[in-house]
């Protein structure tokens, strides 16, 4: 780890430094894995006092971190490396503030938790302000654009200041255990890698279901909607990541060109296959956890009248590369679903011949790689059913990897700790190239072209389902059904 470290986080009193990246970094310093020479410098519009900001940060940890997490040593140090400085991003006076504060010979990562339509103009007033040198690392949060065009000019005006090596573009995704551990369950069991294509696979599903709705974003995510918010980051790099040739090592750059490859052998959806290949839906009113809540069209911040946003997407999609041929990929994504879940489920082609007879069980394996909540792999096997009563028949049974309870360790570390330190190391293994963002948006594209063309109309579910009745249909008319186990 680079030894003398300043993280300065851009619009450090928003949400997700409030909930993500602070309690991340208090946890990762309480474990000793910050260095000693790290310090954190928090920016945002509103005046504060180191000494504020300190109190502010350590109210953000009591509401965020769990019972007993915080203790008086590691606070103490923790705090030591608390710093505030008051900016307005626009304002050119006050970058160069900022570089009044710089100390030569520190390694500076600059953290944009800020809205994406100020990358721009933040990497242009750092650079006019003499803040960048050739090792200056720049993290940015999704979305990056909301296309492909716009993903261009982002990507083009950051890289006039910095080189691609030193750009970090988070997909949190990639920081979650269990992602991470799709490349260990692929490439280091035998097992697996052996039986891993068209020839043993039936299909693959992917979900990420949530219970949450907009969260008091209704203003910017009905200019998104569920395809641009999930599918085109999180749901797609799962999918590379459960889809892409073995890289040749576990370097960045050779994960990234598998993903790559990957993403641009996916088959677009466009005009001519939309319909049978992609559902949009919006939530009704309905009940969470017995509890009523609103529809879409009335929760806080909506406009009046109608409003196009899909708040699920439910999909089809093949691979077209020799490996996946003929594979179906089902991807399912929601708000106010039935429960949070996020799982990738393997089902695997039936036995060519079956010797047991018709009555007894029959099921195929499947292996389920769940992201949350619970965070393991099952693998869904057949065996005999001890019983002396019967010659020889069948149960269900589970083998099962709980990561809980497999590490001894008292949770399982966030997203957002893992990705804070590989920027610190300089490890571009679980961050997101330009080229798979440029790859994810021309297909997300292509798809959204098509629903607007053809105009696909939105399908109503109720909060707390599993989505539209069509989601269920979409899957069904191939003889599958989607896995809620
Ligand atoms: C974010 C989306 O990227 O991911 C949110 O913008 C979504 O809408 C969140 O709720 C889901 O993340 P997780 O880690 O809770 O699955």
């Amino acid at each position: 780890m680079a030894k003398n470290v300043d993280l300065f986080i851009f619009g450090v009193a928003g949400d997700l430094a409030n909930r993500k990246l602070i309690p991340a970094l208090y946890r990762l310093d309480s474990a000793g894995l910050l260095g000693d020479n790290l310090r954190i410098i928090g920016l945002a519009r509103g005046e504060m006092s180191d000494e504020e900001f300190s109190r502010s940060t350590r109210e953000i940890l009591n509401q965020n971190l769990g019972e007993g997490e915080i203790c008086d040593i590691a606070w103490t140090c923790f705090q030591n490396r608390l710093y505030y400085m008051s900016i307005n991003f626009e304002k050119a006076e006050n970058y160069a503030d900022l570089n009044c504060r710089m100390e030569s010979n520190r390694l500076n990562i600059f953290y944009l938790a800020t809205p994406p339509s100020l990358f721009g103009s933040i990497c242009h007033q750092l650079h006019a302000s003499a803040c960048v040198d050739g090792s200056t690392r720049i993290v940015l949060e999704k979305p990056i654009g909301q296309d492909l065009a716009s993903s261009r000019d982002v990507n083009d005006t950051v890289a006039q200041y910095f080189e691609e090596r030193n750009i970090y573009r988070i997909d949190h995704y990639l920081g979650k255990e269990t992602v991470q551990n799709l490349l260990a369950l692929r490439f280091a069991n035998r097992v697996i890698n052996s039986q891993w294509d068209n020839t043993c696979i039936d299909h693959v599903q992917i979900t990420a279901a949530e219970t949450v709705g907009i969260e008091g974003r209704w203003g910017y995510y009905d200019s998104v909607g569920q395809l641009r918010d999930m599918v085109q980051n999180h749901l797609l790099q799962l999918l590379c990541m459960v889809a892409m040739e073995p890289p040749n090592t576990l370097e960045a750059d050779e994960i990234r060109a598998e993903k790559v490859k990957l993403l641009r052998a996916l088959r677009p959806i466009n005009g001519e296959n939309v319909e049978g290949s992609a559902i949009r839906g919006q939530y009704s009113a309905g009940w969470i956890s017995g509890k009523p809540v609103v529809g879409y069209m009335e929760e806080k911040g909506s406009r009046t009248g109608d409003s196009e946003t899909e708040t699920f997407v439910a999909l089809k999609a093949f691979v077209d590369n020799w490996r996946w041929a003929g594979v179906p990929f089902y991807l399912r994504t929601g708000k106010r679903m039935n429960a949070k879940v996020t799982q990738v489920v393997i089902a695997y082609k039936d036995n060519p011949h079956t010797i047991f007879s018709d009555s007894q069980l029959q099921a195929s394996n499947r292996l389920v790689i769940r992201l949350q909540p619970n965070e393991g792999i099952q693998l869904e096997m057949v065996s005999k059913k001890q019983s002396l009563k019967e010659r020889l028949n069948l149960e269900k049974r589970v083998l099962n990897l709980d990561f809980f309870e497999a590490s001894r360790l008292s949770r399982i570390a966030d997203a957002y700790e893992r990705l804070f330190l590989e920027v610190i190391n300089g490890d571009q293994w679980l961050f997101v190239s330009r080229d798979e963002i440029e790859a994810s948006w021309q297909w997300c594209d292509s798809l959204l072209r098509a629903w607007r063309e053809k105009n696909i109309d939105l399908k109503r579910y109720g909060a707390g389902s599993w989505g539209p009745s069509k989601a269920e249909m979409l899957i069904e008319k191939d003889q599958r059904s989607w896995y809620e186990g």
